[in-house]
């Protein structure tokens, strides 16, 4: 398998900036293709989904179009693909219709791992609807969570779990397939937040066994965006508050008002550049195929990369690495003795060199890490990361710590 970062990153102008990107987990960098895809949707004669012109049916296949990519994307139905504003718009959205069947007395879980926006939400919907909540807890010493964190908190009044597929605070990639099973278990809906696993794992919802998968086109160099994934007939089951004219087909449904049919092209896009990404591969292999090879690719540059970073880490005595799970995404989240995340971030920006500091909206968990809201540095790896830039980041940070 041929991968060539040097050829990735001619597909990206941003990087002719000269920075150094490591905040790819707060948004990726776009190529060029997608931009296009943006600026050509807009500039051709587009209007409302339909039959009769070209406009109407330009735009119609705009959007079957985007629901495939996502599909294929995600092991996905097309039917169930659900476009929106972002991630949290499509959680609190989805949040309100689901709670309508709950009653007080019922119970849902959320994990303390998660980013605020798949908490906040369900938090709000339940005391709204009397609900108890109950909390996972994540182990600060190892940043894990197990099954049976998951399983503690499961009654026979459970009617819902979120939890996030990856942290993008620490990168722990909780065991999602066998928290499914046990939330199935007890008839409970799996809600999961996918937005900081989608970049960095194929993968497959089904074989997940989430009922509900959200992510984010801007973090996997696409456009800013959500995406919510479910099966029809789960969708169906479902009632969003809705215009008495608009349509109340599924997907459609939860698409309230005239969709942004530019970023459907550039997600539709994005998932074409990253099914091309160094993957020489047969023509004729389906995009789901080539996606699966594209990610075996691009995990094996991050991680590599990532590796070296978290060698030279260990060198340093005033620094301490938070992202320790055996099983987590290239995202690293270190704080130096004595200076604060901020400033570290300050010294690198003023070099060039990307590299954020905060929370990242991940409060809970920052707080239950002992990094109170402050949080720490976060160094996140993407497609278009080179040992170049490594080297960069490491270099700046020996002056630094
Ligand atoms: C893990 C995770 N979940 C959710 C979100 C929120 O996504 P959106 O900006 O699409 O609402 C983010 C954004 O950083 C994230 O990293």
């Amino acid at each position: 398998m041929t991968f060539s970062v040097e050829a990735v990153r001619t597909a990206f102008p941003a990087l002719r900036e000269g920075a150094a990107h490591f905040d790819a987990p707060g948004g990726s960098l776009v190529p060029e293709v997608v931009a296009a895809a943006v600026s050509d949707t807009l500039s051709s004669a587009i209007c409302q989904r339909g039959s009769n012109t070209m406009a109407e049916r330009r735009t119609d296949a705009i959007v079957l179009s985007a629901r495939q990519a996502v599909a294929d994307l995600l092991g996905a139905d097309p039917g169930g693909v659900v476009f929106g504003r972002s991630f949290t718009q499509l959680t609190f959205d989805f949040s309100r219709t689901i709670a309508k069947s709950w009653r007080a007395g019922d119970e849902i879980v959320v994990s303390r791992l998660d980013h605020d926006s798949n908490i906040r939400p369900w938090l709000i919907a339940a005391d709204r609807a009397g609900v108890t909540v109950r909390w996972i807890e994540f182990d600060p010493a190892t940043s894990e969570i197990t099954v049976e964190d998951v399983e503690a908190q499961l009654t026979e009044r459970t009617r819902l779990v979120a939890i996030t597929a990856a942290s993008n605070l620490i990168g722990t990639r909780p065991p999602i397939r066998q928290i499914a099973a046990a939330v199935h278990d007890r008839g409970a809906l799996l809600y999961v937040d996918g937005v900081h696993n989608t970049p960095h794992a194929f993968v497959d919802v089904a074989a997940m066994g989430a009922d509900f998968y959200g992510c984010s086109p801007y973090k996997f160099c696409g456009p800013h965006c959500g995406v919510l994934v479910a099966s029809p007939a789960l969708l169906e089951t479902l009632a969003p508050d809705k215009l008495l004219p608009s349509v109340n087909t599924v997907p459609e449904r939860f698409e309230l008002g005239t969709p942004a049919f530019e970023l459907y092209a550039g997600t539709t896009a994005a998932v074409d550049f990253l099914a091309g990404v160094g993957v020489p591969g047969s023509p004729t292999a389906s995009r789901r195929d080539r996606l699966r090879g594209s990610f075996a690719a691009m995990a094996e540059h991050e991680d590599a990369l990532r590796v070296r970073i978290e060698e030279e880490l260990a060198q340093h005595p005033r620094v301490t690495v938070h992202s320790r799970a055996r099983v987590r995404t290239p995202t690293l989240l270190f704080t130096v003795d004595g200076l604060e995340p901020r400033e570290v971030a300050a010294r690198l920006g003023a070099l060039d060199i990307n590299v954020p500091a905060g929370n990242f909206y991940a409060l809970e968990a920052s707080r239950h890490l002992g990094l109170g809201d402050a949080g720490g540095v976060r160094i996140g790896l993407a497609p278009y990361s080179s040992g170049v830039d490594v080297e960069r980041l490491l270099e700046a940070l020996r002056d630094i710590v």
